[in-house]
């Protein structure tokens, strides 16, 4: 099944947003010192290879390029082609070499309040270790190696130790269960796993290692665990089991970094598509590198002197992978990286660490505003945020009230807000105000970066008017673009090139119009992917996990509106056999059965227990049909039902479990 197979929601049901008024410009003084000036936009309107040729001479490159693009293998682009360099030396021996060694990279705050300042020059010896380390297991170039961490340091220097030695890294967030770890290592056929006995979140131990002792049964590819020792608890021990402190600690501390070709694999990332089998996006190296270290600088207005950086994203995503490890870490940052949760041991943290790390750049999503929203202005009040300057959004679309309150509760009215678009398969950040260039409005990300093609098209293909709804899609190749799927070159071609093949554009998946000012607003997905805190997942996903449960017989899942989750999951559910069950007590079975199909993550909000579900003639659900019952709305179209009745017996006659 391709991804295009699915309840395409049309343009013409895009909500147009009305007009909106405010806008803030940035300050005098901010714009004047701002590292993008407005000119910018021209530069690379006049010449976007030329442009992106320029960034490209921000990393050290140990052999140049001879072509900025070849765009002959479309789809598949190569970037910057023929140059070689290596990631991590870029990230780290480059700063030493610039005498910045001392300098901190990552101010590293546990949940429980252990902290830890790492300098560059440390932080590079760890890597040399790591690298050496993997090198002695056997692990060589392109070789995959799974890493399943908690938010801690080592994550990143187990990613940069991959990068150094040209192994693929292939990271997994620590909410994912068994099930969907296997699946991403079995698919990578990584190698390695790198992992910890657990990790501290809301004040519990999060077992990653026992999660991995049931994963690794089921890959026959893995020949050694490197298990990081986090939380000192007790782990089972299996014979491929090392601690990596003791590999790490056998091997020296320096490490000659080979350069690799500009189009070498750097990472895999597993994201959500519309089927239910997760899509492996392959990143390389020289293109990725210098968007992730471009967009950082230039959207965040990075002065990396000065500057104390956090992003509050999980490694586990490609927000982490592009703004916690290679944008900041090329630019030599210095960040906050932080393990836990925002309520623990209070609801302030986040602030206090802003406070006390005198945090001036934070970048984070939507659905943390709106639930800092609701615990109220007086948490944020109670400490000292002088030290913000710009603030940034990611992950689904921020709505006017969490960007107003964002501008004044945090940012005291001082601060640009760069509301960022993008995507795991971008790479890189593609639309976003510049913080000393746009006026900002509240909920727009405003504006392509410079270098970067967008418009918004009908299903032809063809441009809309500004103040009309339609399809985002990206009109040019871009440095940071996934070069595949891993493993399924068709599906990449099927899933973002192929509706628009005749003009060559990609297709984001996402509803957009631009206003009248032709500033962009982002409606989210039109296709079969939710976007639940900022995490996507695919409903077809949440379906199969639910029909493998030997109760269901059938399953619906849709993704319905939430106002701090931006959407929740809500399932409709057609039980086996004997109907009259607690829908409690099934409800909770079925939501404890998805988390351990999929991970925490992927529960529904809701689960409805159905006698029908609503169906074409030719058999297909009508997703929106239950998306209206879901959000509690008039029913729309119900003539191509083939039984208009069974709409009215759904909403009579089902029985709701919700969320406790
Ligand atoms: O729907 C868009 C939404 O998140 C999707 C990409 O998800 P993922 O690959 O997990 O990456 C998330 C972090 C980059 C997009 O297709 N999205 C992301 N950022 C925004 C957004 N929607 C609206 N506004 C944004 N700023």
């Amino acid at each position: 099944m391709s991804d295009f197979d699915s309840d395409v929601v049309d343009p013409v049901r895009i909500d147009n947003l009305n007009q909106e008024n405010r806008t803030f410009a940035p300050t005098p003084e901010f714009a004047r010192q701002a590292f993008a000036q407005p000119g910018i936009y021209d530069e690379a309107d006049q010449d976007r290879l030329a442009f992106w040729d320029k960034q490209a001479q921000r990393l050290n490159w140990t052999s140049p390029w001879s072509e900025v693009l070849d765009w002959s293998q479309a789809p598949v682009a190569k970037w910057f082609v023929g140059g070689r360099l290596n990631v991590a030396e870029n990230c780290l021996d480059r700063h030493l070499a610039n005498g910045l060694g001392e300098r901190v990279a990552i101010y590293f705050e546990g949940e429980a309040g252990d902290t830890r300042a790492i300098t560059y020059a440390q932080l590079h010896a760890e890597v040399c270790q790591a690298a050496n380390a993997l090198a002695a297991l056997g692990v060589g170039e392109l070789d995959r190696v799974a890493i399943y961490l908690p938010m801690i340091p080592e994550a990143v220097v187990a990613m940069l130790a991959c990068a150094r030695i040209g192994a693929v890294h292939n990271v997994i967030f620590g909410g994912f269960s068994a099930d969907s770890l296997s699946s991403r290592i079995n698919d990578a056929e990584a190698k390695v796993v790198i992992t910890a006995d657990g990790g501290f979140r809301r004040g519990k131990e999060l077992p990653l290692k026992i999660i991995v002792d049931e994963a690794v049964k089921l890959t026959p590819t893995v020949e050694h665990v490197l298990v990081v020792q986090r939380t000192k608890s007790d782990v089972e021990w299996f014979e491929h089991d090392l601690w990596w402190h003791e590999q790490l600690a056998a091997q020296p501390a320096e490490h000659s970094a080979q350069s690799f070709d500009s189009e070498h694999p750097l990472f895999i990332l597993y994201t959500s598509g519309t089927t239910g089998k997760p899509k492996g996006i392959l990143h390389t190296t020289g293109g990725y590198l210098t968007q992730a270290a471009f967009t950082h600088a230039a959207v965040f207005d990075l002065n990396p002197d000065t500057d104390v950086y956090w992003c509050t994203a999980d490694v586990g995503w490609i927000t982490g992978h592009s703004y916690v490890v290679y944008g900041p870490l090329a630019n030599g940052a210095t960040q906050l990286m932080y393990e836990g949760t925002p309520d623990t041991p209070h609801r302030g943290r986040w602030w206090e660490l802003i406070e006390k790390y005198r945090v001036s750049i934070f970048y984070t999503a939507p659905t943390a505003l709106r639930t800092f929203m609701k615990w109220g202005d007086e948490l944020p009040a109670g400490f000292d945020l002088s030290s913000l300057r710009v603030l940034g959004s990611v992950g689904e679309p921020i709505n006017p009230e969490a960007w107003m309150w964002y501008r004044e509760v945090i940012g005291h009215n001082n601060c640009p807000i760069v509301d960022t678009w993008w995507q795991t398969e971008t790479g890189a950040i593609m639309i976003s105000p510049l913080p000393g260039v746009a006026a900002t409005k509240p909920g727009s990300a405003m504006r392509a970066l410079p270098g970067i093609g967008i418009d918004v098209v009908d299903a032809e293909g063809t441009h809309v008017p500004d103040g009309v709804g339609g399809y985002l899609v990206l009109t040019e190749p871009w440095p940071s673009m996934a070069r595949g799927i891993w493993g399924d070159p068709e599906r990449f071609i099927e899933t973002y090139w192929q509706r628009y093949a005749k003009q060559g554009f990609y297709f984001a998946g996402d509803g957009a119009t631009r206003d009248l000012d032709g500033d962009l607003w982002l409606l989210g997905r039109v296709d079969d992917v939710m976007n639940v805190s900022g995490h996507r997942i695919s409903t077809a996903e949440v379906e199969s996990a639910l029909v493998s449960h030997p109760r269901v017989a059938e399953a619906a899942v849709v993704g319905a509106k939430d106002d701090v989750t931006g959407q929740g999951i809500v399932a409709f559910v057609i039980l086996r056999g004997e109907n009259n069950v607690d829908a409690d007590t099934i409800g909770a079975e079925l939501r404890n059965h998805v988390g351990q199909e999929i991970g925490p993550i992927a529960k529904p909000r809701q689960i409805m227990i159905v006698q029908e579900l609503p169906k074409t003639r030719s058999g297909k659900i009508m997703r929106r049909l239950l998306l209206d019952i879901a959000e509690g709305r008039a029913l729309g179209d119900v003539t191509t039902l083939a039984d208009p009745a069974v709409v009215q017996l759904i909403a009579s006659g089902m029985t709701t479990a919700d969320d406790a």
